[in-house]
């Protein structure tokens, strides 16, 4: 199990995890900023020999997520590039074009509740079907340091989404079909 260490995300092995059991051969990723939770997908499918590839896409809205060519050169440094294909979309975009069809989805917009439940409400049909999300956020004590409000908590039950990490400000969830799977990776 390798990955850069984030600084933040603690729940990066869960990640790598749920990748590693899962087996996703479609990964659809919104907001790799400078990297780190693609490698960490990467890896997982790399050293479990998952014939899988990640469709990486951000629009690198902040300097202080770096640009497109210093997230590919963390891919390069990481020996992961031939996993990752990366490229500048909005979400919004990708919705308006009908979204593309994803065995797992890693979404990290600087999310908010409404983010989480648009993307929901486009993706919904997947996940019944079996596909899985996996988000940044989702506890309550995240929604106290969002920048653009709170709120993720209070559409818990409406999605249906499942907390992986305990109540702190940098947490992880998963949306998926309960008939389907019994995840436990907390
Ligand atoms: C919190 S950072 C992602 C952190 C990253 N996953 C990591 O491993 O540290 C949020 C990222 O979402 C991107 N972003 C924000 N709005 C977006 C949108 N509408 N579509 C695609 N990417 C977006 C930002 O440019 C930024 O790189």
């Amino acid at each position: 199990m390798s990955y850069p260490d984030h600084g933040k995300y603690e729940w990066l092995p869960i990640l790598y995890d749920m990748v590693s059991e899962l087996k996703p051969k479609k990964i659809v990723e919104f907001g790799p900023g400078s990297g780190c939770t693609t490698i960490a997908m990467a890896k997982a499918l790399d050293e479990n020999n998952i014939d899988g590839h990640i469709k990486s896409y951000d629009i690198w809205d902040d300097k202080y997520w770096g640009s497109r060519g210093v997230t590919q050169a963390e891919y390069d440094a990481w020996s992961v590039s031939n996993y990752i294909t990366l490229e500048q979309l909005d979400f919004y975009s990708w919705v308006k074009n009908g979204c593309e069809n994803f065995d797992f989805l890693y979404f990290d917009i600087n999310n908010t509740a409404e983010k989480i439940e648009n993307l929901y409400d486009v993706v919904k049909n997947q996940i019944k079907n079996g596909s899985v999300v996996f988000f940044e956020g989702g506890s309550k004590e995240r929604d106290l340091h969002g920048h653009n409000g709170g709120g993720m908590y209070e559409i818990k039950d409406k999605l249906g989404y499942k907390i992986l990490t305990g109540n702190v400000k940098y947490s992880a969830s998963a949306i998926y079909n309960t008939e389907i799977y019994n995840l436990d990776f907390s």
